[in-house]
């Protein structure tokens, strides 16, 4: 013993004394099963476009996401989320084209899931795509956004990618009383194993900004203040999550994700439904301007970030950052 010994019943650090340890007392594991990628798609063929606030993402035409869905799913990626740019002249007030059975999105579902099965395919249901008004539900003349007229359109909106056969229907609209809506017109239709991953706590984010410029989607006038939830709030977050699982939802989500790691500890200590979390287009494109100057080192936040999701209790992790994750896992595991 040297002449400094403290001698010291607990030494924490014994536990972190080598890698074989440190992987035996680990507490969170992050799996390329817990990601989901969120991609862009835009109608045509052979066509991909770069999206310049989301450096590495791309718009590209359903032939080509059917190349990176194989790519994907050699890399144990086997869930992705396709979100629709919408070319301006098929956009109006009431976001019809939401609604079309031979859209877009239907007609991605339709492809991936004949080409690949396995491959769980989870679409968005909200109307900003599609809304010439830019907002997630219809405007009315005096600007609010009306709750269940929007609803209604959801729900014939879900119909149509169930029919699709979509496995998840994803509302991240936060209109009230969708989860319970668009579960009840499922069901009429027969679509009762279509799931429906509830948007439960989204927030009026500044985060999603890459996104809108993604999609051209960010509204025309106001912000989405009177439907997404105040950053300010923990406890509301909880009361949306208790009205989504009444209402029936199979898994909700809380987006962002690591500005708000609070709200998933609490929801998933509180709910004993699996949580997802969105790390948003805002924090992708935050963590590459960083790394891409050389302040931070990119692979190892990337999995920083993921794990500390999962660590506040997230099971499912959306991420732009789920193709380099999966890489990155397999090179950790050689
Ligand atoms: C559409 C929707 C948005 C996102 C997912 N679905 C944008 C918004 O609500 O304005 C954001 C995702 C991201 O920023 O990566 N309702």
């Amino acid at each position: 013993m040297s002449d400094f010994s403290l001698n010291l019943t607990h030494r924490p650090r014994r536990n972190r004394k080598s890698a074989t340890v440190r992987d035996l007392v680990r507490e969170t594991e992050l799996s390329v099963k817990d990601l989901v990628y969120p991609v862009f798609i835009m109608e045509g063929k052979g066509k991909e476009e770069p999206i310049s606030s989301m450096p590495g993402m791309t718009r590209k035409t359903v032939d080509k996401l059917l190349l990176e869905v194989q790519e994907l799913a050699d890399l144990g990626v086997k869930a992705i989320a396709p979100f629709p740019a919408i070319a301006d002249a098929k956009k109006n007030p009431k976001a019809t084209e939401a609604m079309n059975p031979d859209g877009l999105v239907p007609e991605c579902v339709r492809r991936v899931k004949e080409k690949f099965p396995d491959v769980v395919v989870m679409t968005d249901l909200a109307l900003d795509p599609f809304n010439s008004d830019g907002h997630d539900g219809i405007v009315s003349p005096s600007g609010e956004i009306l709750n269940d007229e929007t609803v209604d359109i959801l729900c014939k909106m879900g119909i149509a990618h169930a029919r699709a056969g979509v496995d998840f229907v994803c509302p991240s609209d936060m209109m009230d009383g969708r989860i319970g809506a668009i579960r009840k017109a499922l069901d009429s239709e027969g679509f009762e194993n279509t799931s429906i991953m509830a948007y439960s706590a989204k927030y009026a984010s500044a985060f999603y900004g890459p996104f809108r410029d993604a999609l051209q989607s960010a509204p025309k006038a106001g912000d989405k203040k009177t439907y997404q939830m105040d950053p300010a709030n923990r406890r509301e977050a909880l009361y949306e999550v208790s009205l989504d699982v009444d209402e029936g939802a199979d898994i909700v989500m809380v987006k962002p994700a690591c500005y708000y790691l609070d709200v998933v500890r609490e929801v998933a200590d509180n709910f004993d439904i699996p949580v997802a979390t969105y790390q948003v287009s805002g924090e992708y494109a935050m963590l590459c301007a960083a790394a891409g100057n050389g302040w931070l080192d990119r692979d190892r936040v990337v999995l920083e970030s993921l794990t500390a999701i999962r660590r506040a209790g997230a099971k499912m992790i959306w991420t732009y950052f789920a193709k380099e994750a999966a890489k990155l896992l397999r090179a950790a595991d050689r």
